[in-house]
């Protein structure tokens, strides 16, 4: 009876302790550091949900919402979506107390007050920030050769991270497509506008306890485990 009661102190602690500390993460960095493929890691492992804007923007489009025709034009030329359009589709998903990983979200000074602002609400502020560097000229030919599922959103890269099945998805058997904004041009002005509008935000997150910046060329392996090492005070491994 004792250890049973001990057993059920122990479970209501970790279940206090999960909801309090659960990672609350922003991962932040230049058009193909990264980001998408160790949220999807992350959210796995973890059991975090994943708020992708990009993927809710072109989630959207494949379904000819309004949200998706206003921001098509913005997409395809690599200029950042209206904060007024982005702020109400993340303020939708950031709504329990479990923990979440921010993949492209915030993007701009005035997206990081407005996401304060939201957490403030809720009481659980941004406890690790994750930034993946890669230089400009890494970038542009990691995304020409990457390839996307237009059903699950998984990326593959044709070199690194090849699908088991050439041009198919392992996860569902679609047929893989390129980006429309993974085009040279595109790619050179994401990056322009994420140096302008998007590092920045960096700034204002700096004195975030588990602010960390990993060096985004290293392989997924070793980019997955220096992003699993910098939650351990989350989640003790
Ligand atoms: P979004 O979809 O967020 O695009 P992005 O930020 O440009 O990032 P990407 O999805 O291109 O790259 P990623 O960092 O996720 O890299 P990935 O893991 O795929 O946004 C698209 C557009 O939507 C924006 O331009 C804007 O118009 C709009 N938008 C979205 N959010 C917005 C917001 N908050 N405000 C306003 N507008 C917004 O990896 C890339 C490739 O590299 C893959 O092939 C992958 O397999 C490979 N790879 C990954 N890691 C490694 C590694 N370590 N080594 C080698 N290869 C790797």
């Amino acid at each position: 009876m004792r250890r049973l009661l001990l057993l059920l102190c122990l479970s209501l602690v970790t279940w206090w302790v999960w909801a309090e500390e659960a990672p609350r993460i922003i991962l932040i960095g230049p058009p193909g550091a990264g980001k998408g493929t160790q949220a999807r890691y992350l959210s796995d492992k973890y059991n975090l949900s994943h708020i992708s804007t990009g993927d809710i923007l072109r989630e959207n489009r494949k379904q000819g919402t309004e949200l998706g025709k206003q921001a098509a034009g913005y997409m395809d030329s690599g200029k950042l979506v209206p904060d007024e359009l982005i702020v109400t589709m993340v303020a939708e998903k950031l709504t329990g107390d479990g923990g979440f990983v921010l993949d492209g979200f915030p993007r701009s000074e005035a997206q990081a007050q407005l996401l304060d602002g939201m957490l403030a609400k809720v009481g659980h502020p941004i406890n690790s920030v994750i930034l993946l560097d890669v230089a400009d000229s890494d970038l542009v030919e990691r995304l020409s050769l990457r390839r996307s599922c237009p059903t699950c959103q998984r990326t593959y890269h044709l070199k690194s991270n090849p699908p088991k099945k050439a041009g198919l998805c392992d996860v569902d058997g679609t047929a893989l497509i390129q980006r429309p904004d993974d085009k040279e041009e595109v790619i050179r002005n994401r990056l322009k506008v994420y140096h302008e509008q998007t590092e920045p935000v960096l700034r204002h997150y700096q004195d975030t306890p588990g602010i960390i910046k990993i060096d985004g060329r290293l392989s997924i392996e070793q980019v997955q485990k220096q992003v699993d090492a910098s939650l351990t005070p989350l989640v003790p491994h």
